[in-house]
């Protein structure tokens, strides 16, 4: 390691971004990180077992809804292509996409085989066909293997739901056969959210995927005890409620009693609070720039609220 790198400091890996950041404005790909920079970040990052199978992965990963859904050209990939290197180089290996996310899986594939970093990863994706029964699903399941270039799915979730009793056996399947490693159901409509209790309470599940936000904290109540109890991975969807929480907090500052949780965004705020949940396993933000990337991982770094300051967190989104 450089002299140089060996001086970087958080603060400086965050500027690095910056900088990436204003790079892309003008569609130039920045250089990689320095890897001396990405030493000083990539060791600590808040990690969760997966209760299945004692498999630790980090707490923050990136979503990829909508802003994955590019074409084929380099210039509208090139932020996505620098957000899929930097990720593992950051610490994190989290991807959550879905066949239904437009051409999300296509671009995840390509970008992952240019990179050769698939080892690195840890990918989700779903299988949303259920409901137009077991046939349309396992096409669209062996569609994700071809798009996503990958002999093997990390976690393979059953989207929404649909068609879960018929989808489950099926996934029960794949995973003897080693075509995925971990299978679960999503959701983001809290009418789901007691169906899905139903199930976690019935069903062994790998994981879960449920929408949790500092402001959307309906999954408190059942589900998420459930789960913990139950020993089922969760990940959580719209941490930032698709913006609405820096909608609600954007324009204060950030409290001085956050900031010694080294909370120094609110992005940061949103995801603490998240992870910190007990059954949280990894939040998944959607993540389609660098500097998101690096704002976003870095609430796995550092002490993670307690009860109290999680009733704190709370109330301050509450008030706004
Ligand atoms: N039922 C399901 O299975 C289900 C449903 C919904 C979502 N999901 C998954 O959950 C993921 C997350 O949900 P989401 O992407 O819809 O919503 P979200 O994570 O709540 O919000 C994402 C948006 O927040 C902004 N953002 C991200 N990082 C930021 C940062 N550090 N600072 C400021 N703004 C930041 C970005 O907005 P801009 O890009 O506009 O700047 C981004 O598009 C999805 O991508 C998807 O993978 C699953």
């Amino acid at each position: 390691m450089s002299g140089e790198g060996r001086l970087l400091t958080r603060r400086a890996t965050l500027a690095l971004g910056a900088r990436a950041a204003v790079a892309l404005g003008g569609l130039r790909l920045a250089a990689p990180l320095p890897p001396a920079a990405l030493a000083s970040e990539s060791t600590d990052l808040v990690r969760k077992a997966i209760p299945s199978s004692g498999e630790r992965i980090p707490a923050v990963g990136i979503g990829t809804a909508r802003r994955f859904d590019v074409g084929e050209s380099a210039e509208a990939r090139a932020p996505l292509l620098e957000v899929l290197r930097e990720l593992p180089r950051l610490g994190g290996t989290v991807i959550d996409t879905a066949p239904s996310y437009g051409q999300a899986e296509t671009v995840i594939g390509d970008l992952v085989q240019q990179l050769g970093n698939r080892r690195a990863l840890f990918i989700a994706t779903k299988a949303g066909q259920g409901g137009a029964g077991v046939g349309a699903a396992l096409a669209e399941m062996r569609g994700s293997l071809e798009r996503l270039r990958t002999e093997r799915i990390d976690l393979l979730q059953i989207h929404n739901m649909a068609g879960v009793e018929s989808m489950l056996p099926v996934l029960r399947e794949w995973k003897q056969e080693g075509r995925i490693r971990y299978y679960g159901v999503t959701t983001s409509f809290p009418r789901q959210h007691e169906p899905l209790a139903r199930l976690v309470a019935r069903e062994p599940l790998d994981f879960i995927q449920v929408d949790y936000a500092v402001d959307n904290r309906a999954a408190e109540g059942r589900l998420l005890p459930l789960a913990a109890d139950r020993g089922v991975a969760v990940l959580t969807n719209l941490p930032f409620g698709r913006g609405r929480v820096f909608q609600a907090l954007g324009r204060q500052p950030i409290p001085e009693w956050a900031g010694t949780l080294g909370i120094r965004s609110w992005a940061q705020f949103a995801l603490k609070y998240v992870i910190s949940h007990r059954a949280v396993t990894c939040a998944i933000p959607g993540t389609a720039r660098l500097a998101y990337l690096i704002d976003n991982l870095g609430a796995a770094r550092g002490p993670l609220p307690d009860e109290a300051t999680r009733r704190r967190m709370a109330a301050l989104i509450d008030a706004a």
